[in-house]
C-alpha cells in the first residue's frame, strides 16, 4: 500500500520498522499545517465568564494569547494558560498577533461580536464566535458575507452548543420525514424575562483594573455602573444583554439557541415578510415581552410557512389545554396536517391529530439518521485543522438565523409589518431601515 493510503500509525510503525527516515518525507505529508496532530495557536478574548467554558477544550491546543478588559482575570488565564501574552484591547492583539494566531475564540459581550467576527476573518483566522454573531441586520450579512467568500479555508462556528444535543437532529429527521405531516408553521418561545427601566445611572469610577471604554467598545458611551460586572461567571451577560447598545435581549441570549432547535429543521433561507408586537418601545431596553412572525418561502419539501418566536411569557397557542407551554420553558413546535411535535434541548413529543394514523410515521432506522455531532468545540477544532467546512452552526447557517432574529427586532420597532428583500437587506419601509445598522464610535470601525 502507498504510504498515502496508509493509517497514519500503521505508516509510522512501518516506517520505522524499516528505518525509513520520516526526514525523507515531503514537508506537509504527516506533519504539514493541516496534520491532525498539530495543535492550534489560538487568542481567547473574553477569558472569564462564559470563557471559561473552552478551557478543557483549549489546553489542549496552544492559547497564545488572552484579551480581557478586567486585568484581574488575567491570573486564573494565565494558570490554565501560562504561555499566554495578555492584551486588553483585542484590535491590538489582532494586530501584535496576527503572525503568531491560527485562530480566534470570543467570549467578549455581544456588541463586539461582529466587530471581533470580521476582523479576525480579515486576517484569514478561525473564529468561534459566542452567540449571538451580531446584533443587527446589516452585521449578521456583513459576518455572512465575510464568511462565504472564506470558507473554503476558513472553519466557523457559532457558540450554540445545544446543537449538538441528539434531539436536535432527532426533531429534524421527524419534521423532514412527515412525522406531522406538511409542515404549516413552526415556532419557538423562551419564558425568561428580565425587566429593567433603563440604562443604569452612573455610580462611582471604574477601577484601574478595567479597562471602560474598552467594554463600551463599538457602542456609544454610558456611564460606569459596577451592576454591568456584578454577575457570576456564565451569567453576567444577564447584567447588560438586554440594553440596545449592548445586546438584543433574549433574541441573541435564549433565543439563539431555542431558535436554533427550529431552524435547524427548516432548511430556510431568507423571510419575506416580517412582522412583530410586544411591550411599548423603550429607547435604552429591547422588550421584555415579543412576539415575531416571518413568512418563509417554500423549499423542495416543504410550502411556505410562517415561523413564530415568542418571548417573556408570551406564547403561542398550545395544541392541548393540559400543556402548559411556560413549563417547557425554552421550545420549539412543529405544526402540520397530522400533528404537532413539541420539544425542548432535549425531549420531544409527538401529538398526532386524532383522524391521523400514528403508523402513517416511522422513524429512521438508526443507519439513516442524521450523524452525531459529538463535542460541539471539538467539531471547530477538527475543522480548522481539517476540512474548514465541517462545522454545523457556521457563519453561513447561524448568520441567516441571526439576521432573521435581528429583523425580527426591526419590526417590533417599525410597528408595522415589513416586506423583506434578502438579496438587498432592506425592508420596503425607509423609517424601519434605519434599523438595521447601528452607529460606532471612532476608532471602531466594522471593517477592520
Ligand atoms: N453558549 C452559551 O450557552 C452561553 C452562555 C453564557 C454566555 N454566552 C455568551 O458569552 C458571551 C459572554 O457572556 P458572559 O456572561 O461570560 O459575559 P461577561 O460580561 O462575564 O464577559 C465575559 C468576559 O469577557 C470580558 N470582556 C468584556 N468586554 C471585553 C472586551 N471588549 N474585550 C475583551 N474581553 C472583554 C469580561 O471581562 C469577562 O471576563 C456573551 O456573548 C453571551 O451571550 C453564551
Amino acid at each position: 500500500m502507498h504510504p498515502a493510503t496508509l493509517p497514519r500509525r500503521r505508516f509510522l510503525q512501518s516506517a520505522s520498522a524499516t528505518g525509513a527516515g520520516l526526514l525523507l518525507l515531503p514537508s506537509g505529508t504527516v506533519f504539514g499545517q493541516n496534520a491532525p496532530s498539530k495543535k492550534l495557536n489560538i487568542a481567547l478574548i473574553g477569558v472569564w465568564g462564559r470563557g471559561l467554558a473552552h478551557y478543557n477544550t483549549l489546553m489542549k491546543e496552544n492559547v497564545v494569547a488572552l484579551c480581557d478588559v478586567n486585568e484581574l482575570r488575567f491570573p486564573d488565564a494565565l494558570k490554565a494558560f501560562p504561555n499566554a501574552r495578555t492584551y486588553t484591547d483585542w484590535r491590538v492583539l489582532l494586530d501584535k498577533e496576527d503572525k503568531n494566531i491560527d485562530a480566534v475564540v470570543c467570549c467578549t459581550p455581544d456588541h463586539h461580536h461582529a466587530h471581533i467576527a470580521i476582523w479576525a476573518m480579515n486576517r484569514d483566522k478561525h473564529v468561534y464566535m459566542e452567540k449571538p454573531i451580531a446584533l443587527t441586520v446589516s452585521e449578521a450579512r456583513a459576518v455572512r458575507a465575510l464568511y462565504l467568500k472564506k470558507r473554503s479555508k476558513l472553519a466557523t462556528q457559532a457558540g450554540t452548543q445545544r446543537h449538538a444535543i441528539p434531539n436536535f437532529q432527532r426533531v429534524k429527521e421527524m419534521v423532514r420525514d412527515g412525522a406531522v405531516g406538511n409542515l404549516q408553521g413552526a415556532f419557538a418561545w423562551g419564558n425568561r424575562q428580565l425587566p429593567r427601566p433603563g440604562y443604569l445611572p452612573a455610580v462611582g469610577t471604574p477601577p484601574a483594573t478595567l479597562h471602560y471604554d474598552q467594554w463600551i467598545g463599538p457602542s456609544p458611551m454610558h456611564p460606569y455602573n459596577p451592576d454591568y460586572f456584578s454577575g457570576r461567571a456564565g451569567a453576567n451577560c444577564l447584567q447588560w444583554n438586554m440594553f440596545w447598545d449592548f445586546g438584543t435581549g433574549q433574541v441573541g441570549d435564549m433565543g439563539a439557541h431555542t431558535m436554533d432547535l427550529a431552524w435547524n429543521a427548516l432548511d430556510a433561507t431568507y423571510p419575506t415578510s416580517v412582522e412583530a408586537s410586544g411591550d411599548p418601545f423603550n429607547p435604552d431596553v429591547t422588550p421584555v415581552k415579543m412576539q415575531a412572525h416571518w413568512q418563509l418561502p417554500a423549499n423542495a419539501w416543504r410550502p411556505e410557512i410562517r415561523l413564530s418566536w415568542y418571548q417573556g411569557k408570551v406564547f403561542p397557542t398550545s395544541p392541548k389545554k393540559f400543556i402548559d407551554l411556560d413549563g417547557i420553558g425554552h421550545g420549539a413546535m412543529f405544526k402540520g396536517n397530522k400533528g404537532v411535535l413539541l420539544s425542548d434541548f432535549s425531549t420531544r413529543m409527538l401529538i398526532p391529530d386524532a383522524k391521523a394514523d400514528p403508523a402513517d410515521y416511522i422513524p429512521r432506522p438508526r443507519e439513516k439518521q442524521f450523524p452525531p455531532i459529538g463535542d460541539f468545540q471539538e467539531e471547530w477544532i477538527n475543522a480548522c485543522k481539517g476540512d474548514p467546512t465541517k462545522t454545523s452552526c457556521n457563519f453561513d447557517y447561524n448568520g441567516l438565523m441571526t439576521e432573521c432574529m435581528a429583523l425580527g427586532l426591526v419590526a417590533y420597532r417599525a410597528g408595522k409589518r415589513l416586506k423583506y428583500d434578502g438579496q438587498t437587506g432592506q425592508t420596503d419601509d425607509a423609517a424601519a431601515n434605519a434599523f438595521l445598522t447601528r452607529a460606532y464610535r471612532a476608532g471602531w470601525p466594522l471593517q477592520g
